[in-house]
């Protein structure tokens, strides 16, 4: 298994500051993490943190938990809001928003050479999904189950962020989404708790390597602790309210994976669950992540999320939402100054024991060691580096293969795809969104500019044969609007064209925070645009852009072919036409339920049987009047250019005792005409359980390239951490009885075996919460 973060710190050290600080806190070399055995350099770090701690004042300590805003900017460094007095009061421990090389340098500079204890700063930036080189949105690289590849694309954005001074992102964001409705589910892994954990996992390695001291790397944030994709109705930062147990089973996973590569911090959710907001939540971030977990990193709170603790109605006054939040564990306060106002008074009333407030602080510092700052404030900020890095084709290569396999083919009837390059002598390319650049970058796009984006018309232009007519028609004047004066001439162009491509969805800015939809339809009248594009019975392929998953049951019946782009970054066009022309076979399966109408929300695959399961023929049981009781396209779900066929799975044995190890082997084989990957499910269903169970759940997935013809046998292992849950007594269990393993192309396309799991006294195993078989 990996090493925590507790063991994983290695060489932070201090020369630079040696010379500034006093002789007792020169930042020692070679620190090791405390809670991993304390050597040397664990108590080297330890010492240098207490020895600075031991000459804050109260104010300067509560300043190291004040995050101060910059202001956004996406078209070249931004300036700090806070002045510059603030950080030579020591009244500022780290910025959000404020990147660059040069800014962040020489912020830097005033807080190393002017403040009185010479601290450096933190710069903490948004990069979601990439920093210059923007990546696919994350629900889209979910959809590529390349988890290797995902922490590839967050490595590229560490090292290019690192040029540009920051040292701290806000990513991943591991919140497992089941609402559609919500606009944030565009910033997560989608539905599953296993393919979100392996993807949280990645991504944090991605971003933060193997040192944290590494000036090409960034400290990441897991967020949004917890249960943010709960929130009734879709609406964003609503309420939620959950069993402990559906917390744990569904919602934790990936934050716990997370945990046990590394994360360096963790933020809070708006979201209350069960009457505690998270940001006063003692029980989440103290009992769960800290103590149960053993997480020791920096907790940060979310964008004014403490001073918030008033709107919820539990905190009278902001020294009361302090002295919650502060409590609960949060350490870091954004942008709130509530820590910075009212923690030194809180203090010395003795209503907030010192001790939490050191704590506190003493985890801002050690992060701040731990990437090495003492030793080398502007290691980060380089604008040597920033310059060299700015769009390299490496990059870029990078950010294309992650975009060519976070594409998902939803239909190809009659071979629409892919187009034969040489025999489309016009092209028609139509929809508001198929020129449209920002969106092309998607939801949140760092440092990245609009003008970089390749989007799918210009990718087109370039890809279709010498001599071939592109035809470019908008249809529509944008997404939302209800002008249908555009058709016409949008039709006219489909009619001279060989083939169509109708580019449909959402704009990037409909996606992300405070973007809930009540209906999920495609807006304004493009599905009127694509019906009057379909009926000249071109062959149409629709790409769908969009960052949730959208009600086209329409698309899904009438349309030749549908291809879900999401929004792919830099280089959608580029990517989308190695896809329609075949240069790429997609491979990318749905990491979240498409349903067929809103009112099916939340639709999920892992969902329970209930007493009464469906029934067409059945009246009392479990399903809709108006339509069926399935979704669209379920989780997993995905084409190819080619076909593959699954045998059954073999096991290694029908029965298992609680320290075995279960193979499961499946042969598959391509059975089409052209090479292609496979992205190979595993799903386990615990048939009787002292509580009850879902009807699937993953629990292992693989990527196969198979050649025309050619079989693999792809094999699984699954011990009891596969097999466990959270029991009656809340306990963490295996339970001996049958379970179900089922393999497949898709969740709802699988064969299935059984077998059995017995314990030497017919009791339940107990799976204490650990590291291994998290991720
Ligand atoms: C609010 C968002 O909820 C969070 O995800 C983000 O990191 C902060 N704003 C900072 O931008």
């Amino acid at each position: 298994m990996e090493l925590s973060r507790t063991m994983k710190r290695t060489g932070a050290a201090a020369l630079l500051l040696g010379a500034l600080l006093p002789a007792a806190c020169a930042p020692p070399t070679g620190a090791a993490r405390p809670g991993a055995a304390p050597g040397p350099a664990a108590t080297r770090e330890e010492q240098f943190v207490d020895s600075l701690l031991s000459q804050m004042t109260l104010e300067e300590k509560a300043g190291q938990l004040n995050m101060s805003p910059g202001r956004w900017s996406n078209t070249g460094p931004a300036a700090p809001v806070g002045g510059e007095d603030q950080i030579r009061r020591g009244e500022i421990g780290s910025f959000l928003g404020v990147w660059g090389a040069q800014v962040t340098h020489d912020l830097q500079r005033i807080a190393v050479e002017q403040s009185r204890l010479h601290i450096p700063l933190l710069f903490s930036f948004d990069v979601i999904h990439g920093y210059r080189t923007i990546f696919p949105v994350p629900l889209a690289e979910a959809s590529s189950w390349d988890p290797e590849l995902a922490g590839r694309a967050a490595r590229v954005a560490a090292v290019e962020a690192a040029a540009g001074g920051v040292q701290w992102t806000f990513a991943p964001m591991v919140d497992i989404a089941r609402d559609p409705r919500w606009g944030r589910i565009v910033e997560g892994s989608g539905e599953d708790p296993f393919l979100g954990s392996a993807l949280a996992a990645a991504r944090v390695r991605g971003f933060q390597g193997t040192d944290l001291a590494d000036s090409l790397t960034v400290a990441a944030t897991l967020k949004h602790f917890a249960a943010y994709g709960a929130v009734e109705a879709g609406r964003d930062y609503n309420t939620v309210d959950m069993s402990e147990r559906r917390l744990r089973d569904v919602y934790l996973p990936p934050f716990h994976a997370g945990v046990c590569v590394g994360a360096e911090s963790v933020m809070p959710s708006f979201n209350e669950i069960s009457g505690v907001p998270s940001h006063a939540n003692h029980h989440l971030i103290t009992d769960i992540l800290r103590n149960e977990w053993g997480f020791d990193g920096v907790v940060v709170s979310d964008y004014t999320g403490i001073m918030e603790l008033l709107h919820h109605g539990i905190a009278a006054d902001s020294a009361e939402a302090a002295r919650l939040a502060l409590h609960a564990g949060v350490d870091v306060d954004m942008v709130s100054r509530i820590y910075l106002d009212f923690l030194p008074e809180l203090v010395r009333q003795g209503r907030v024991p010192q001790s939490e407030l050191d704590d506190a602080v003493r985890r801002v510092l050690r992060m701040k060691y731990d990437l090495g700052l003492f030793q080398d404030p502007y290691r980060y900020s380089s604008v040597a580096r920033e310059q060299a890095l700015e769009l390299t084709p490496e990059h870029r290569a990078v950010a294309r293969r992650m975009a060519d396999e976070s594409m998902v083919l939803l239909r190809n009837q009659g071979a629409t795809l892919p187009l034969d390059r040489g025999s489309v002598h016009t092209l028609a390319v139509i929809g508001p969104l198929a020129d449209d650049q920002p969106s092309s970058l998607g939801s949140w796009a760092g440092a990245g500019r609009p003008e970089d984006a390749v989007t799918v018309l210009a990718g087109l232009r370039k890809a279709v044969a010498p001599g071939t007519t592109v035809l470019y028609e908008k249809g529509v004047p944008d997404v939302l609007s209800t002008d249908s004066s555009g058709f016409a001439a949008a039709v006219a162009a489909a009619q001279k064209a060989d083939a169509v491509v109708l580019v449909v969805g959402e704009t990037a800015a409909m996606t992300g925070e405070a973007t809930s939809r009540a209906t999920i339809d495609l807006p304004g009248v493009q599905l009127q645009l694509a019906k009057a594009v379909i009926a000249t019975g071109k062959p149409v392929v629709t790409v769908l852009m969009n960052g949730r998953p959208l009600t086209v049951d329409w698309l899904a019946e009438h349309s030749p072919a549908l291809l879900e782009s999401w929004f792919l970054g830099v280089e959608t066009g580029n990517a989308v036409a190695d896809v329609l022309f075949g240069q790429v076979n997609p491979s990318g399966k749905l990491p979240v339920t498409f349903p067929r109408v809103t009112g099916q929300i939340p639709i999920y695959y892992a969902h329970k049987n209930t007493g009464r399961p469906p029934q067409a023929d059945q009246h009392y049981t479990s399903k809709y009047l108006d339509v069926p009781w399935t979704p669209l396209y379920p989780f997993g779900y995905g084409l190819s250019y080619t076909t593959f066929s699954y045998g059954a799975p073999r096991l290694s044995s029908a029965t298992i005792g609680p320290d075995d190890t279960l193979r499961v082997a499946v042969d598959v084989t391509n059975t089409g005409q052209r090479a292609g990957t496979e992205v190979v499910q595993l799903y386990l269903r615990d048939l009787v359980g002292s509580v009850t169970r879902p009807v699937e759940q993953l629990r292992g997935f693989q990527r196969v390239e198979l050649q025309p013809g050619q079989t693999k046998t792809v094999t699984f292992s699954l011990d009891r951490n596969d097999l466990a849950f959270y029991g009656l007594d809340m306990k963490r269990v295996a339970e001996p009885g049958w379970f179900t393993v089922s393999t497949g192309g898709s969740s709802a396309d699988v064969k299935s075996v059984n077998f059995q799991l017995t314990t030497p006294d017919g009791q339940a195993v107990a799976v204490p919460e650990g590291c291994e078989g998290r991720s």
